[in-house]
Parts: C-alpha cells; structure tokens; sequence
C-alpha cells in the first residue's frame, strides 16, 4: 500500500487507486470533515446509514489523493460540474489535472491523469434476476448478440465486463447516458481485448477513445477509458 503523496508527481500515465467502502464510525466523521456543504447534504439525502458512509469514504478519498497531486489540504480543493454531471477541479486549481471517479457495492475507483480525459467505472457482480431483459435495455443490438452467443456460463461476468466498460466510456466522454446507451459498441467477449468499436452519434469518435481493463477484485468488474493510448497505469489501494 502507498500513500498518494508517495507519488512522483512528474511520472506520465493514470494513477487508479483503490478503497474499501467500509470503515467505523470515528474514520467516517473524521473524513466527513473534509467535506464541503454541497457533499455534506448529498451524504445526508442517501437512503441508509452505510450508503452515506459510503459517499463520505468515496469523496474524501477523492479530495485525500487530489490533494497530494495539487499541493493543497483535501477540504481546500473546490470541484466544478460540467453539464451531465461529471466533476472537475474548479478554476485554474491543478490546470490539465483530471480524474473521475467510481463506487459500486463495498469499492471505489479513483483514477487521476495529467492532460488526458478519464473514464472510470467499478461494478459490483451482484446476482442478476433477468440478465437478458437488462443487457435488451442498456446495450446495443451488437452487444446483446455476442452476449446470448456466449456459452451460459460466461453471461454473467460478460454482462458486467460489457456494463463497465460502457459506463467507462460514457464517463470519459462526460455527457453520460444522454449519449444513448445502444448508440456505441464495446468489446465483451472474454477473448476480446476492452475496445470502443463504434460511435454511432459520430464515426470517427470511436478511435478517441481507448479502453484499458481493470482488475481491481475478483467480484467486481472494471474498466477505464481514456483520449490517449498506450497509457502506463499504476494502481494503488488506499485506507478508507
Ligand atoms: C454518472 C453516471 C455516468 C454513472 O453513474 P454510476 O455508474 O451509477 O456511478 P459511478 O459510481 O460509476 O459514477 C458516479 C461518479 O461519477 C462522477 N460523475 C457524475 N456524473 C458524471 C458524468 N456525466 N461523467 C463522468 N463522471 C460523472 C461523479 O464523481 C460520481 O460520483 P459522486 O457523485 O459520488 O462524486 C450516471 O449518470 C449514468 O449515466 N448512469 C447510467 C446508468 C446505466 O443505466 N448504465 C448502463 C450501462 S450499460
């Protein structure tokens, strides 16, 4: 395990780091007291007691890693939100410095780069009640065809390969599911290596997008999509 700061900070590729959402009570109010006002209350709208630990655990572990890169105290930093939602550091604060970020079940992703627009996505393999009507209403018509041609026992973590490498790519791209969910194509076979095949809503999209696999836990699928190729990416884990 290492420290953000521990990080050279001039090393090119993505950091992707790596945290359990769980943790007592006296780690989560010591981390709530990172927060701004905006998160406090976004915290306090989750439905249970471990769902806001969560959020707490996951957005001060953002600001915790930020803030080795940026050279400020965690509860300094000020986000920004583009148009669909995605997070970014507010004003001229750590210029060119991006990240995003994920959770899904009991873990979360950070993945942080200099001058490169990133996309990351963790999802929990939880049991699926109907996989096909799921896969029918979030994935492309290619998708959902190499899908059911894969013998039953590969569907389920193809689901979720498919599921977040999408996530993954709508992420990087920003503008989420308004781009529509069946309007591009992603690799999911698991012979295939994670690619972007098609962007229906532009053509030529489709090759500014690379997609790197993840392989945070083995209950958990994830992928990261990024502008830019043959990206060195380091992982780390970090305490809650
Ligand atoms: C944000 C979104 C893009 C992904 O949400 P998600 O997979 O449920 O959740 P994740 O934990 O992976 O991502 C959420 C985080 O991404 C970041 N985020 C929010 N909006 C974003 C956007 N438009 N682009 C990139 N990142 C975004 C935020 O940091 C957010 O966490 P926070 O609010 O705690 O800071 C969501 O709006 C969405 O479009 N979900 C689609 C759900 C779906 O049907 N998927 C089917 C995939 S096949």
């Amino acid at each position: 395990m290492r420290d953000p700061g521990d990080r050279a900070q001039s090393e090119a590729g993505v950091d992707v780091y790596r945290l359990a959402l769980v943790a007592d009570a006296a780690t989560v109010r010591a981390r709530e007291a990172m927060l701004d006002a905006a998160e406090l209350a976004r915290a306090g709208r989750r439905p249970t007691a471990a769902k806001r630990a969560a959020f707490v655990l996951a957005r001060a572990a953002l600001r915790r890693v930020l803030s080795a890169y940026l050279g400020m105290a965690p509860q300094s930093i000020e986000f920004s939100i583009g148009e669909h939602g995605k997070p970014a550091l507010a004003g001229a604060a750590g210029a060119g410095l991006r990240f995003n970020l994920s959770h899904s079940h009991e873990l979360a992703l950070i993945a942080v780069a200099r001058d490169v627009e990133l996309g990351v996505d963790i999802e929990y393999m939880r049991e699926l009640v109907d996989m096909p009507r799921l896969a029918r209403r979030s994935f492309s018509e290619h998708e959902v065809g190499v899908l059911e041609a894969l013998p039953p026992a590969q569907r389920h973590a193809a689901f979720f390969r498919c599921w977040s490498r999408k996530e993954a790519v709508i992420k990087a791209n920003g503008r989420g599911i308004s781009l529509g969910l069946g309007a591009f194509d992603v690799t999911l076979a698991p012979d295939e290596a994670p690619r972007l095949l098609a962007t229906r809503w532009a053509p030529d999209e489709a090759a500014d997008w690379q997609l790197y696999p993840l392989d945070p836990h083995p209950d958990y699928a994830a992928a990261l999509a990024a502008g830019v190729a043959g990206l060195a990416i380091r992982t780390w884990s970090i305490e809650p």
